[in-house]
């Protein structure tokens, strides 16, 4: 099967593309064999990107409050793609709008899969703001003393290949989340530990949370972003599914075994 990964040079659709050699890698900027130019913002771009694709691997445009309609209009040019595999949240309930209401679209698709993953391990890593705040030594969010999920993109991933090309489709969601729940002062303890410098997190308000990403994203989104980690702070990613080790038939990896494998460090825990 033939499948368009969109988003194939980020977090999860490269590893993604790493697993599926015959992929066909979306991306503004084509540079490699193996990359067609996907723009979410240039719907012209849609067409040359679907023709002869059996399957999508659907990343919703980032940083938009409300897809639906771009991604409405790329599904009535992609009718004839038999599998559409869309990354959602977690932290994103099904609703008529927004981001929320992208899985009814999918579900249209005559095979489909929903992945549900939990918080990023990634984040910790890279340019994220999370990973901003390790590089500082004290990871700031609102989300108190709440427990999240997390979960490594290598293993989402995993997940996303098999509901790709399984030959059974699982016309099904997938939470996906890691093998624990940690609150971001567990995770820095471990980040600690590991690194021997001392991280520390510091939960503020909700609105504080709010002021500080509205510095890097759009107001409105940065509300939205804000009430994630207010969620977080109430329970709502305090949970922990086998999706990973039912899918792949492998365990999903844990935080400690992530990070010590970012410092280029195999895990003792
Ligand atoms: N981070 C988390 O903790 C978390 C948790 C749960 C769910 N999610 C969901 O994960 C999704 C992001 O997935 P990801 O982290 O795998 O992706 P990502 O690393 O954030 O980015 C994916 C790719 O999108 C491409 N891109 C940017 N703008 C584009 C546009 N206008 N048109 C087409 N492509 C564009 C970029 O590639 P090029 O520059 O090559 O074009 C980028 O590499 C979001 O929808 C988010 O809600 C994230």
């Amino acid at each position: 099967m033939s499948v368009l990964v969109i988003g194939g040079t980020g977090t999860t659709g490269s590893r993604l593309a790493a697993l599926l050699p015959d992929a066909r890698v979306g991306t503004r900027k084509p540079a490699r064999p193996g990359q067609v130019r996907f723009d979410w913002d240039a719907p012209e771009t849609f067409e040359s990107a679907l023709d002869g694709v059996h399957g999508v691997y659907l990343i919703p445009p980032v940083g938009v409050v409300d897809p639906v309609p771009v991604v409405e209009s790329f599904l009535s040019r992609a009718r004839f793609v038999r599998r559409v595999v869309l990354l959602s949240s977690s932290a994103v309930p099904e609703s008529a709008t927004g981001m929320g209401a992208l899985p009814a679209l999918v579900r249209s698709a005559p095979e489909w899969a929903v992945l549900r993953p939990s918080w990023f391990m990634q984040n910790f890593t890279g340019d994220h703001q999370v990973a901003a705040g390790v590089r500082d030594g004290e990871i700031v969010t609102a989300t108190g003393a709440g427990r999240v999920g997390f979960v490594d993109a290598a293993d989402i991933a995993a997940v996303a290949a098999r509901a790709l090309t399984d030959p059974v489709p699982h016309n099904t969601e997938h939470l996906v989340t890691g093998p624990e729940a940690l609150s971001y002062a567990d995770a820095a303890a471990i980040v600690s530990e590991l690194t021997g410098r001392v991280v520390r997190h510091r939960s503020v308000s909700t609105a504080e949370m709010a002021d500080r990403i509205a510095l890097s994203v759009p107001r409105e989104f940065a509300a939205l972003l804000a009430g994630l980690d207010e969620d977080i702070r109430g329970g709502a990613e305090d949970r922990v599914t086998t999706t990973v080790e039912d899918v792949t038939g492998r365990p999903a990896r844990s935080f400690r075994e992530f990070y010590a494998e970012h410092l280029g460090r195999t895990s003792t825990g």
